[in-house]
């Protein structure tokens, strides 16, 4: 095995607050070891008080390159020398790569929604789309569905109706799309709505482990057997929202799809390798269904 810690061992991480129940470590070193690479890849929990001293010392240590989780995404734009266009757009940065001390920021989720929804692309192009959630994750979503699928309308309902409004907003400004509605999860009636959507994404945390009866619909009754359903929730592998979305036979697209392409987006960055995605889809699969 390569991955001994050698003096040329090169470092990657993760940065967040909590960092409890992360799969980035796993994929990453599997990857490192399935290509005789020498990387080392350590998730770090660093509270927002302590953000900026902790990537000081990823600098001063040498790291060629973090991921950033929540609640730093937003946070730690004024600490990075320069910012790809997707992560400006997105306002929102999960992934860092050290250049000899210049950190550059980017943002490898809104890949991984294109990378999920690609197979679909006839479907989804014009057609009007659901999305569930109104944190970082629905932002990577909405730039991606724009970008490259230019939906008629995107419906986002979430508790907080207010951060649904901005990201309306903040899309009108940065693409120019005015095709942004908003609604509050609860009491608002989203069954209709989304029967009449093509496409429909989850992109808060309801139903992950260990909560997994949780979803953001109460039942089957808003899905129909046209459309395309994506939970970004990876564990469990099957939601109780793609249960629902089964039960009306919808086409459904599970949450690891996501995980492994932002993940292997991260990695070519870094390392400017290709992960083994397959293996590493088989590695998370075995570990997330024993
Ligand atoms: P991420 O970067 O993964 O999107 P985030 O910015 O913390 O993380 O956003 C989490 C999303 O999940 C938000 O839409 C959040 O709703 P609020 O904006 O109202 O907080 C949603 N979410 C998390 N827990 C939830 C719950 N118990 N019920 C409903 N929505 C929830």
């Amino acid at each position: 095995m390569k991955n001994a810690l050698h003096t040329h061992t090169e470092l990657l991480g993760l940065i967040g607050h909590p960092i409890k129940h992360t799969f980035s470590p796993m994929m990453h070193n599997v990857a490192s070891q399935l290509l005789d690479a020498d990387y080392l890849y350590l998730p770090f929990d660093i509270s927002p008080a302590e953000l900026k001293e902790g990537i000081s010392g990823l600098k001063a240590l040498g790291f060629k390159g973090f991921n950033v989780t929540v609640p730093h995404k937003e946070a730690i734009f004024p600490f990075l020398d320069a910012v790809s266009e997707e992560a400006v757009v997105i306002g929102a940065v999960n992934c860092v790569v050290n250049n000899s001390g210049a950190l550059q920021g980017y943002n490898t989720d809104a890949f991984g929604v294109q990378y999920a929804l690609d197979p679909f692309r006839e479907e989804i192009t014009g057609s009007p789309v659901m999305i569930f959630g109104a944190g970082g994750a629905s932002r990577a979503a909405v730039y991606a569905l724009i970008r490259h699928y230019r939906p008629s309308v995107i419906h986002i309902v979430n508790r907080t109706v207010q951060r649904a409004e901005q990201i309306a907003h903040h899309f009108k400004q940065q693409m120019h799309y005015e095709g942004i509605e908003t609604s509050e999860s609860a009491p608002f009636d989203t069954d209709a709505i989304m029967r009449g959507c093509k496409l429909i994404i989850n992109t808060t945390s309801l139903g992950m482990t260990p909560l997994t009866t949780d979803s953001p619909v109460s039942s089957s009754e808003g899905f129909t057997r046209d459309q395309i359903v994506f939970d970004m929730v990876y564990n469990p592998v099957k939601t109780q929202f793609l249960r629902f979305a089964e039960e009306k036979d919808a086409v459904t697209i599970e949450g690891i799809k996501m995980l492994v392409a932002q993940g292997a987006k991260s990695f070519e960055l870094w390392t400017g390798k290709q992960m083994p995605v397959a293996e590493i889809y088989d590695t998370l699969l075995k570990y997330l269904n024993p």
